[in-house]
């Protein structure tokens, strides 16, 4: 197994990647916010075909969480990421405090466009601003050739696709898709906040989105499926709905005539807390 280095400070892992980039290694980077299960190794699996050096970082992004969410409730353990890392072949893991990201704050915000709208940029506002805030810095410290995202964060993805497109950041976007349990619940850090029984009725959102995807393919109208789904959630388990919604993907727009899929996404919030997932349906048939 290759050797995990552990990295704290940008000044040192800019450095160890300036080694590596002058030998023309290609750099690999997923970013992650720790609590690692199968859904980040996976972005490490492809990391790892795809480049000759991968870079994972963990870091909680506070400016990504609104007053009243968890960020201080986030899972975290470091020790079991790094050996997680080291058997999944990631070579660097940064990871660093949030004053070596936030030295200071100069007010500087980001904003996303109308692709932010809705969803969880609706229910969590300023979500995504401070995940574009944290993604530019982190793209400008390790300057990767690939990055890789996974599709269970599907509005995240599509925002980073068109950040990167419209300001010209030289990375490559990776989607991947979603890594899910045995019983379809889609592979989440959040997963363990929950209790034995909601851990049981949670397929349950997995299981309401194919029931969605068999209504887009019977051409029902857009709020009979949102509502559906949503009646299929709530029958079958004791979550509340944040969001159930139709959308164009990626644009997320509600008008999805000129598109060649639509996502369903959903939020359902549970007791300690609240998941998320989707599914992608080609309209072509
Ligand atoms: O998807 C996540 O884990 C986070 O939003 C990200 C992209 C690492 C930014 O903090």
């Amino acid at each position: 197994m290759a050797k995990l280095t552990i990295i704290h400070t940008i000044q040192e892992l800019q450095a160890l990647l300036d080694r590596n980039k002058r030998q023309g290694q290609t750099v690999g980077f997923v970013p992650t916010m720790g609590f690692l299960h199968e859904g980040h190794l996976s972005l490490v699996e492809h990391a790892r075909k795809q480049n000759d050096v991968v870079v994972m970082s963990i870091f909680v992004n506070p400016a990504q969480f609104g007053p009243g969410e968890d960020f201080d409730a986030y899972p975290r353990d470091a020790e079991r990421d790094a050996g997680l890392a080291t058997e999944a072949g990631v070579d660097i893991l940064f990871m660093p405090t949030p004053e070596e990201m936030y030295p200071q704050e100069g007010g500087i915000r980001i904003l996303p466009g109308s692709q932010a709208a809705e969803l969880c940029g609706a229910s969590r506002p300023g979500h995504f601003d401070g995940v574009l805030k944290v993604v530019l810095k982190l793209f400008n410290i390790v300057d990767p050739d690939h990055s890789y995202f996974g599709m269970k964060d599907a509005q995240q993805l599509a925002i980073i696709e068109t950040f990167v497109r419209d300001f010209n950041l030289r990375t490559t976007i990776v989607r991947v898709p979603t890594v899910r349990e045995q019983d379809g619940l889609a592979k989440s850090s959040r997963n363990v906040h929950l209790s034995e029984d909601e851990r049981k009725e949670a397929p349950a959102i997995q299981q309401a989105l194919q029931k969605g995807a068999r209504l887009v393919a019977e051409g029902l109208p857009i709020d009979e499926i949102e509502q559906q789904v949503s009646d299929y959630i709530v029958a079958n388990s004791s979550g509340s709905i944040d969001y159930v919604s139709l959308l164009a993907y990626p644009a997320l727009t509600k008008a999805i005539d000129n598109t060649s899929e639509v996502i369903i996404a959903c939020a359902v919030k549970f007791e300690k807390t609240r998941l998320i997932d989707n599914i992608i349906i080609s309209t072509k048939g």
